[in-house]
C-alpha cells in the first residue's frame, strides 16, 4: 500500500496527537494543522511540519496542501464537551460543522482524495437500542451531536458529488493515553470522567462528583463504553487503508469495544489500581447524558479486520494514571520549541 501524505486537523489535541503517532509509527507522511486553542504544540513529534491555524482559513489550507502534497485528511480539530455545547450552541455549530464545510471546500478545490472524519456516538442521543449499531436512528440529543451529524451528512453529500471517498468513525468514550507515554489528555479544564478521576487520584482534585444516581440502569449511574485511544488511533490508520483501497467506497463506523461500564464501575476500577477509594459526591444529573451508550463493533471489526490490543478498564485507567502521573511531575510536556 502507498503511503500517501496525510493532514491530521486537531493533531495537537487528545485523539489527534494519538492518531499522528499511529501514523508515523507506521511510516505515513504527515502535517499538522491546530489552532492551538485546546491544543498543545509541544505534543506534536518533533520534525513533523506544524501549521498555527483554524481549518476555516482557506488560504492557509491551500498552502498546506500544496507544500505537503496532502492527498488525505483525518479530520480531527473540533470541540469536544457535550455540556459545553448546550451552553454555547454556537460555537458548536460554528467550530465543528462551519468550519468543517470551510474544510471540505478547500480539499475538494485542492483534489484531496479522502477524508475520515472524527465523528461520535453523540449522533445517536439516547438510543432505544444498546449496543447500538449503525443502523439505529440518529436522533442526537445535545448540540455537539448535532453539529456531528451535519457534518457526516455534509460529507455524504459531497462525496457523492466530487471525487473523494470519506470515513465517518463515530467514537465511544474515547480515554487511556499511549502506552509508550508520549501523549495523553492535557486537560485544560478537565470534564471526561476517566481523566477527572485520574487527576484526583493524582491530588490534583480533592473528589469526582457523579452526575446522576437515579438512571435506570444497573447501578443507577451512567453506563459507557470506554474505548483506549491507542485502539482508536490503529482504527483510523486501518480505514485509511481501506479508503485508498476501496475509492467507491465510504465508510460509517462505531468505534467501541461493545462492552458498557457504568460510572461506579469506572471509579472502582481505578480504586482498584491506585488501592485506595477515591471520594466521590453524588451530584444531579448533568444535561444532556443519555443514560446508556453501548457500541455494536461488528462493522469495524469485520470491515477494518481490527482487533483492539488495549481492550479492558483495567489498562485504560493504568495508561491514564501513567500520563497523568508524568504530566503531575513535569515530564509529560517537552520543552518549548519555539
Ligand atoms: N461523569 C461523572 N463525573 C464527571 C464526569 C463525567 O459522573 O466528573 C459522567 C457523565 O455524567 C457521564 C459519564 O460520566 O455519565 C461519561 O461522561 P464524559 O464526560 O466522560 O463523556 P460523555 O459520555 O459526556 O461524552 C463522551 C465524548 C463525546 C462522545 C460521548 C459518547 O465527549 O464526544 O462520549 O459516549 F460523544
Amino acid at each position: 500500500m502507498s503511503k500517501i501524505p496525510v493532514l491530521v486537523t486537531g493533531g495537537a489535541g487528545y485523539i489527534g496527537s494519538h492518531a499522528l503517532l499511529a501514523l508515523r509509527d507506521r511510516g505515513w507522511p504527515v502535517a499538522v494543522i491546530d489552532d492551538l486553542s485546546t491544543g498543545t504544540r509541544e505534543i506534536v513529534p518533533e520534525g513533523v511540519p506544524f501549521y498555527e491555524g483554524g481549518i476555516a482559513d482557506a488560504d492557509l489550507l491551500r498552502r498546506i496542501f500544496a507544500e505537503q502534497k496532502i492527498q488525505a485528511i483525518m479530520h480531527f480539530a473540533g470541540s469536544i464537551v457535550v455540556p459545553e455545547s448546550i451552553e454555547k450552541p454556537l460555537d458548536y455549530y460554528r467550530n465543528n460543522t462551519i468550519a468543517t464545510h470551510s474544510l471540505i471546500s478547500a480539499a475538494v478545490a485542492c483534489g484531496v482524495k479522502h477524508i475520515l472524519f472524527s465523528s461520535t456516538a453523540a449522533v445517536y442521543g439516547a438510543p432505544e437500542h444498546v449496543p447500538v449499531d449503525e443502523q439505529e436512528p440518529t436522533q442526537p440529543i445535545n448540540p455537539y451531536g448535532a453539529s456531528k451529524l451535519m457534518t457526516e451528512r455534509m460529507l455524504a453529500d459531497c462525496a457523492a458529488a466530487y471525487p473523494f471517498n470519506y470515513g465517518a468513525l463515530r467514537y465511544f468514550n474515547v480515554s487511556g493515553a499511549d502506552p509508550d507515554g508520549r501523549s495523553g489528555q492535557i486537560g485544560k479544564g478537565s470534564t471526561h470522567l476517566i481523566k477527572v478521576a485520574v487527576e484526583a487520584a493524582t491530588g490534583k482534585r480533592d473528589h469526582v462528583d457523579v452526575f446522576g444516581s437515579d438512571y435506570d440502569t444497573p447501578d443507577g449511574t451512567c453506563v459507557r463504553d470506554y474505548i483506549h485511544v491507542s485502539d482508536l488511533a490503529d482504527a483510523h490508520v486501518l480505514a485509511l487503508e481501506r479508503l485508498i483501497a476501496e475509492p467507491q467506497e465510504n465508510l460509517l463506523l462505531n468505534c467501541g469495544y461493545g462492552r458498557g461500564l457504568s460510572v461506579l464501575e469506572v471509579l472502582d476500577a481505578l480504586d482498584r489500581e491506585v488501592n485506595q477509594e477515591i471520594r466521590r459526591e453524588m451530584k444531579p444529573r448533568r444535561a444532556g447524558d443519555p443514560p446508556e451508550l453501548i457500541a455494536s463493533n461488528r462493522r469495524l471489526v469485520e470491515t477494518l479486520e481490527w482487533s483492539p490490543r488495549f481492550n479492558g478498564i483495567d489498562t485504560i485507567i493504568r495508561h491514564a494514571l501513567q500520563w497523568e502521573r508524568k504530566l503531575a511531575e513535569g515530564r509529560a510536556i517537552p520543552p518549548s520549541r519555539a
